[in-house]
C-alpha cells in the first residue's frame, strides 16, 4: 500500500505554482470530441482523472499525443467506436460529460454511469432535463446512460435547472455546441471552470454567451475546428496551499493563479487573522500569529467553495475559539471527521453543520484519505501536527493533485510517499 508519511509541525516557506484545473480539464478534454481538427490543449495538470479521461477518448478512436509534460494534442476526426469503457468510466465523476459530448457530437451516447467522490447522493436528473428540452430521449438503466436524438442532430431548446449544476450546465453546453439551434440554461453555474469551458468552444468556432452568470445562451454551429487552448489554474489546488499555510504557518507565494478566483478563499483566511496579498498572477499568505475562528458556509460560485471545505476544517480544528462550517451543496461532505478526531479535533456535526471547537495542537495519527479533497484536509491536518500522521487512500488525493508531495517538500513541508507491504514492513519509495 502506497501512503504519504509527514512529520508535522514545520511550517512552509517559498513558492509554489498551480496547475491547469482539474475541473476545467476534464469538461475541455471531452469537449475536444465535438471539434473537428485537432485540439491542443496547454496547462493540463498531470493528474489520474486527466488521464482516465485521455484514455477513454483514446478508446473511442482518438489519436493523443503528448507535446510536453502539461501539453496535450486531440485529434477526434476520425471516432470509430462510441462505447465507453465501464472500467474507466465508473472511477470518475467526470465521465458524465461524454453523454454531453457524443451526444452533440453524434447524436447518440451510451456511457456507464459515472464514479467519483461520495458525497452523498450525487444524482444527473438535471443533466438529463437539459437533455430532454434538447429533444433526446434518454434512459437510465443497467447502469448505463443512453441519449440519443432521433433526427441525428440535437435541436437545442430551454432549460431552468432547478438547482445550480456546475456538472449539468457544463454537459447542456457540450450538447448544445452544435445543435440546430438556441440553447437557454437558466440558473446556470457560474465556476470559473464553466467560463473556461465556453471559452474553449469559442475559441474552436462556437458561439456561446454569458457564461460566468447564470444566463448560458449557445448557438449552435455546423462545425467546430482545431485550435490552441490553455487551461485556467487550479482555484482549489491554490486554495488548498492556502489553507496548508494557515494550518502549519509560514510564508508561501502561490503562482500561477488568477487571484479574483480566490477571493472567497481570501476573505475567510483574512477574517482568520491571516495575511493575504494579491498580486498579478499570484497570492502570497503568510501566517505568524494565532489563527482566529469564523464561519464558513459552502455556496456554488462566487461563495465558498464545498471543494475547499474540508481544507478549512483541517485550519480551523487549530483556531482559537469556536467556527461553525455549514454545507450548502451536499448532503453529506463531513466522513472525514472522524479522521480528525483520531488527531485530537474536537468536531461534532449535526446534519449539514459541522461545530469545530479550536485545540492547540493535533497529534500526527495513521489516517485515512476518504475522499479527493477530504485526503488533502487530512495531509494539511499532517503538516500542522506534532508527530507522524500516515495518510493512506491517497490514489483519491492523486485524482486531483498534480506532484502535492514535491509541491510541499519544495517549500519545507517533511512529507513523503512510502510503500507498506502487506507484512506491514515499511519500505520507502521516494
Ligand atoms: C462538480 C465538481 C465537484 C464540485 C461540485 C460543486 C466536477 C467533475 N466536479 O460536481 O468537484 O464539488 O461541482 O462545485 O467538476 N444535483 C442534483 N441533480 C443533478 C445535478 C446536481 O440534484 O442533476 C445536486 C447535487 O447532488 C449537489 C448539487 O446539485 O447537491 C450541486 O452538484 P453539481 O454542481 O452538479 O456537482 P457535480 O457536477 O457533481
Amino acid at each position: 500500500m502506497t501512503k504519504y508519511e509527514i512529520m508535522g509541525g514545520k511550517p512552509l516557506h517559498g513558492t509554489i505554482t498551480i496547475s491547469g484545473a482539474k475541473n476545467a480539464a476534464v469538461a475541455i478534454i471531452p469537449a475536444a470530441l465535438l471539434v473537428d481538427g485537432v485540439c491542443r490543449i496547454e496547462n493540463i495538470p498531470q493528474i489520474s482523472d486527466v488521464s482516465l479521461l485521455l484514455q477513454m477518448l483514446q478508446e473511442l478512436g482518438a489519436e493523443v499525443r503528448t507535446v510536453n509534460r502539461s501539453t496535450v494534442d486531440i485529434d477526434c476526426s476520425h471516432i470509430r467506436n462510441r462505447q465507453v469503457p465501464y472500467e474507466l468510466a465508473r472511477k470518475i465523476r467526470a465521465s458524465y460529460y461524454l453523454v454531453g459530448a457524443l451526444l452533440g457530437r453524434f447524436g447518440w451516447a451510451e456511457v456507464p454511469l459515472p464514479g467519483g467522490c461520495d458525497l452523498g447522493g450525487r444524482p444527473i436528473d438535471q443533466h438529463v432535463k437539459g437533455f430532454v428540452a434538447m429533444g433526446a430521449q434518454v434512459d437510465v438503466h443497467s447502469g448505463l446512460i443512453c441519449a440519443r436524438v432521433p433526427e441525428g442532430r440535437v435541436a437545442g431548446g430551454s432549460v431552468y435547472l432547478d438547482m445550480v449544476s456546475v456538472g449539468a450546465t457544463m454537459n447542456i453546453m457540450l450538447a448544445a455546441a452544435l445543435a440546430s439551434g438556441m440553447t437557454v440554461i437558466e440558473n446556470a453555474a457560474k465556476e470559473p471552470h464553466i467560463v473556461d469551458l465556453a471559452n474553449f468552444l469559442n475559441s474552436m468556432g462556437a458561439n456561446i454567451m454569458g457564461a460566468g452568470t447564470d444566463v448560458i445562451k449557445i448557438r449552435g454551429v455546423k462545425r467546430l475546428r482545431g485550435g490552441t487552448y490553455s487551461i485556467i489554474p487550479d482555484q482549489i489546488e491554490a486554495g488548498t496551499y492556502m489553507a496548508a499555510v494557515v494550518a502549519a504557518g509560514g510564508d508561501v507565494l502561490i503562482q500561477n493563479v488568477i487571484p479574483k478566483h480566490l477571493d472567497c478563499i481570501t476573505a475567510k483566511l483574512l477574517e482568520m487573522g491571516v495575511a493575504v496579498e494579491e498580486l498579478d498572477d499570484a497570492v502570497r499568505v503568510r501566517r505568524t500569529g494565532p489563527i482566529g475562528r469564523t464561519n464558513v458556509k459552502t455556496m456554488p460560485y462566487p461563495g465558498f467553495p464545498t471543494d475547499m471545505q474540508p481544507q478549512i476544517a483541517a485550519a480551523l480544528c487549530l483556531a482559537t475559539g469556536t467556527s461553525v462550517l455549514t454545507e450548502g451543496v451536499f448532503d453529506s461532505r463531513y466522513r472525514y471527521v472522524d479522521e480528525f478526531r483520531r488527531m485530537g479535533a474536537h468536531i461534532q456535526v449535526d446534519g449539514k453543520v459541522a461545530v469545530i471547537e479550536g485545540v492547540p495542537y493535533l497529534t500526527g495519527a495513521p489516517v485515512h484519505a476518504c475522499d479527493l479533497r477530504a485526503g488533502a484536509a487530512m495531509v494539511i491536518a499532517g503538516l500542522a501536527a506534532r508527530g507522524v500522521t500516515e495518510v493512506d487512500g491517497i490514489h483519491h488525493i492523486e485524482r486531483g493533485y498534480e506532484d502535492l508531495v514535491g509541491k510541499l517538500a519544495g517549500v519545507g513541508a517533511d512529507i513523503r510517499c512510502i510503500t507498506t507491504p502487506d507484512n506491514d514492513t515499511q519500505t520507502q519509495v521516494g
